[in-house]
């Protein structure tokens, strides 16, 4: 049995180094988009927008009660027709991908059993969800495959919370309508499952939504976008150490500032094409990729541009107009397109201004006959307070994203720190107290999507400016450009205990940016 986990950190490497450490290979220093490197497929792939748009099914609860409804889902290796006429191995909630739907209603609590029948042990987190620490997926609170024998992180047999086969995630859902996905989230090999398949959308209806009159039924889309590289025979490419994802965290050398697929996946299908009517739509973008940043736009572009009416953690305001929407990975955009603008037959692309070749194109709307439409933008969507942030006592914390190295049992490593420390269950950053507001001042030096678990945030400023266009409302996400210093403001509520905050390039995330806030 193999025990892997960095158990001793290099004593100097971790502190104001970064420049001194060959980071010539990251693409994200200087002015370039994403920080990353280009992993080139060897697939044959379909011609732009010859593919339909596929949306994922939403799964049926298996049985429903006083305490709520129930579901099911077993974690499978599947196959699944990507590319057209190949069968793709992909690790798969229900076997498929992107996983089924789950649909629930603000304040109706729901639980999840996972089963998981794949080769590595899987861990849930429902991003986004204000979910009490034991089923948050904390990244050492294994559920082991069903019948197997597979080797474990130190941490995890030390501290871990380890389920065998399966585990029943709860998730009381008190909070408003907006749109959440569900991921794996195990230590050190985050980045290969999710790029294998394991992500799946968690929808949260609420009855102050549906009073708006929003665009829905066939008209509201959910689409996950992310990027994806294809060996010769059609099976995903990832750099991985080990290819196993059992023992040794991490990518191959020159990847280690994330992967970045060469074809561009919505609802895992390649440069789909739908057709639309001509009527207004809401689409709920998220940007699910490891590593990719997207830069949206529409061409020919709407007179209305997108409509923004929410975010990660719920509705905006007031719907906020934007002619492109930058998007970091796992952040959400909610918004509305007026497709009655267009002509018939008018091919409208969703382009990505930070892709070039055919990773500049997203999908494409193909705009039908106009019609009937009863939706609409209501001028004002919610009330979203300011947190008090002047208060007497708010404590203010700064955070530091920086590039640096580690020892591990297999060597020297490449890693990525918080305030020059590589995750481990054992160090806290934070321990805010129920109920407070803090003050995190978050610092850069390439591209870091910084998530917190457990509460959304609002963003305070940006460098020595206000928030940027795609900053406002409900985060839980925020894009740090390279050399960039972000405050947000956060209310530490609902559940006492343990919980991470990390980047979101999951190959900075699988290696060690990540980190614990207690709320006491
Ligand atoms: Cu989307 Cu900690 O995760
Ligand atoms: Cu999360
Ligand atoms: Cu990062």
């Amino acid at each position: 049995m193999a025990l892997t986990r960095r158990r001793f950190i290099g004593g100097l490497a971790v502190g104001g180094v970064a420049a001194g450490l060959g980071l010539s290979f990251l693409s994200g220093v200087a002015g370039s988009t994403s920080t990353g490197r280009n992993l080139v497929g060897r697939a044959s792939l379909p011609g732009l927008f010859t593919q339909p748009l596929r949306i994922p099914p939403v799964l049926a609860p298996v049985r429903s009660d006083g305490d709520g409804d129930h579901y099911e889902i077993t974690h499978q290796v599947g196959g699944a027709e990507i590319l057209p006429g190949v069968s793709t191995a992909i690790w798969g909630y229900n076997g498929i991908f992107p996983g089924p739907t789950i649909e629930s209603r603000s304040g109706r609590p729901i639980s999840v059993t996972h089963i998981n029948e794949l080769p590595v042990p899987t861990v849930v987190h429902l991003h986004g969800g204000r979910t009490p620490p034991e089923s948050d997926g904390y990244p050492i609170d294994l559920i082991l495959p069903v019948g197997g024998d597979v080797p474990l992180p130190v941490y995890a047999i030390e501290s871990g919370d380890l389920a065998e086969g399966q585990r029943v995630y709860r998730y009381p859902l008190d909070q408003p309508a907006t749109t959440l996905w569900y991921h794996d989230h195990r230590m050190d090999f985050t980045g290969p499952d999710v790029w294998n398949g394991l992500a799946g959308f968690h929808i949260i209806r609420d009855d102050e939504e549906d009073a708006l009159g929003l665009p829905s039924g066939p008209r509201e889309l959910p689409l996950m976008i992310l990027d994806r590289s294809f060996d010769v025979d059609g099976s995903l490419l990832y750099p991985a150490i080990d290819p196993t994802a059992l023992v040794e965290a991490g990518v191959t050398s020159g990847f280690e500032a994330g992967v970045l697929g060469d074809v561009n996946l919505v609802n895992g299908v390649p440069w789909p094409f739908v057709n639309v009517d001509g009527a207004r739509y809401r689409l709920r973008l998220l940007n699910a990729a490891n590593a990719r940043r997207y830069d949206l736009r529409l061409d020919p572009p709407p007179p209305d541009g997108f409509i923004q009416i929410g975010t990660d953690g719920g509705l905006l305001a007031e719907p906020l107009q934007h002619d492109h929407i930058v998007m970091a990975p796992a952040q959400r955009f909610d918004v509305i397109v007026d497709f009655s603008a267009y002509q018939p037959g008018t091919s409208v692309t969703l382009v990505n201004d930070f892709g070039s070749g055919d990773m500049a194109r997203v999908m494409r709307f193909v705009v039908g006959a106009r019609g009937d439409d009863n939706s609409r933008i209501p001028d004002r969507l919610t009330t979203i307070e300011p947190l008090n942030t002047t208060a007497a006592g708010v404590i203010t914390r700064t955070m530091r994203f920086n590039s640096g190295h580690l020892t591990t049992d297999h060597g020297d490593r490449h890693a990525w720190l918080i305030n020059g420390e590589p995750f481990s269950p054992e160090v806290t950053e934070a321990s805010p107290a129920l109920d407070s507001v803090e003050v995190w001042r978050l610092i850069s030096d390439v591209h870091h999507p910084v998530h917190l678990h457990l509460n959304p945030f609002q963003v305070l400023s940006r460098g020595s400016g206000g928030p940027g266009p795609y900053d406002i409302g409900w985060k839980d996400t925020v894009d740090l450009l390279p050399w960039e210093q972000v405050a947000i403001a956060a209310r530490f509520d609902g559940f006492r205990g343990r919980y991470v905050f990390h980047c979101h390039n999951l190959e900075h995330e699988d290696m060690a940016m990540m980190s614990n806030f207690v709320v006491t």
